[in-house]
């Protein structure tokens, strides 16, 4: 048994089907990645998990439970973080937490919010208004919120946006963190595919209202299975011997002296690219072989391309 099961979820805006029989599984424990371009529904998907809007029709089960008419006791497991989460501005951090916390019903709360502070790096900014904060301290206080009852399921719904680099690594740290000691379900959307690569274990890619595919990134950037290779040579260097190479898919001109060789085949067309590319006696000052990523697949899915 899932612990969430969404069965052919169906929502419609006017004319808008922003659910079009929307079905998955997310196991207990799972770092669950949705991912699809603006408008695919995911945060449509999200606001049915959390009842702020109605599904058309369709079923969820969560903690193996009907969440239509379990929804009250079933929410109290579950939490939420979203990018534009709105807390009270006037308020300070720690009162926002307090306030959630209570409502939750968080035992040992004031202990609790200090952990989570601690963890996400911003104790410096308990005592600080929310409406003076920067976005980036904003997105961390909204992660703090999520965790503060332990959800047995986390929704974040882009909860990492405005986030530095530096401060980016280190959240996605404490995130993997806190959900790894809590067992805590995720499921997380993100159109950081860097992020969603290294937190989330499947990931099911969504458009138009529907699941296409869920596997984990691994799986899914071999969707599209070319390498490519590109090489810059010694000005000067005369590259139409080099350009005589059969058995490779596509050869460009990527600049005066440079070439991008597309490999559709890479174990059997890498070796004797480079034995050419040695053997053509044009100085090489510069090579990059390049796989797909998670990105260049999402934009394929987006297009219709795959
Ligand atoms: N309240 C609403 N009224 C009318 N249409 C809506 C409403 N909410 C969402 N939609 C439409 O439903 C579709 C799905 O929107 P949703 O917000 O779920 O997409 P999303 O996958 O979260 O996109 P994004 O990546 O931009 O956040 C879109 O076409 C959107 O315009
Ligand atoms: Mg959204």
């Amino acid at each position: 048994m899932a612990l969430l099961e969404i069965r052919a979820l169906r929502k419609r805006y006017g004319t808008v089907e922003a659910l079009r029989g929307l079905s998955l599984d997310v196991e207990r424990g799972e770092f669950f990645g949705l991912l699809g371009p603006n408008g695919a529904g995911k945060s449509t998907t999200i606001n049915i998990l959390l009842g702020l809007i109605i599904a058309d029709s369709g079923s969820i089960r969560i903690f193996d439970h009907d969440f239509a008419s379990n929804h009250v006791a079933i929410r109290r497991r579950m939490n939420v973080a979203a990018a534009f989460t709105s807390m009270n501005g006037v308020l300070t951090v720690w009162e926002n937490l307090m306030i959630y916390g209570r409502i939750y019903g968080v035992k040992h709360l004031p202990r609790k919010i200090d952990e989570l502070l601690e963890r996400f790096e911003i104790t410096d900014l308990a005592k600080r208004r929310l409406q003076h904060l920067s976005s980036g301290q904003h997105t961390r206080v909204t992660l703090c919120k999520g965790f503060l009852n332990d959800p047995e399921l986390l929704l974040l719904d882009e909860c990492t946006v405005g986030l530095d680099p530096d401060i980016a690594e280190k959240t996605r740290r404490a995130l993997q963190a806190v959900q790894q000691e809590r067992k805590t379900t995720i499921l997380f959307t993100s159109h950081n595919m860097n992020e969603v690569e290294e937190l989330c274990g499947r990931i099911a890619f969504l458009s138009q209202g529907q699941i296409l595919r869920v596997d984990t990134a691994a799986h899914i950037k071999r969707l599209i299975p070319h390498q490519v290779v590109e090489v810059t040579f010694q000005a000067g260097s005369d590259l139409t011997p080099i350009r005589q190479l059969h058995g490779i898919s596509r050869i460009e001109q990527n600049g005066d002296y440079a070439l991008r060789f597309v490999l559709d085949d890479p174990t059997r067309q890498l070796d004797p690219l480079l034995r050419h590319l040695t053997q053509s006696g044009s100085p090489i000052v510069d090579i990059h072989v390049s796989r797909p990523t998670l990105e260049d697949v999402f934009i394929k899915v987006a297009r219709g391309e795959l």
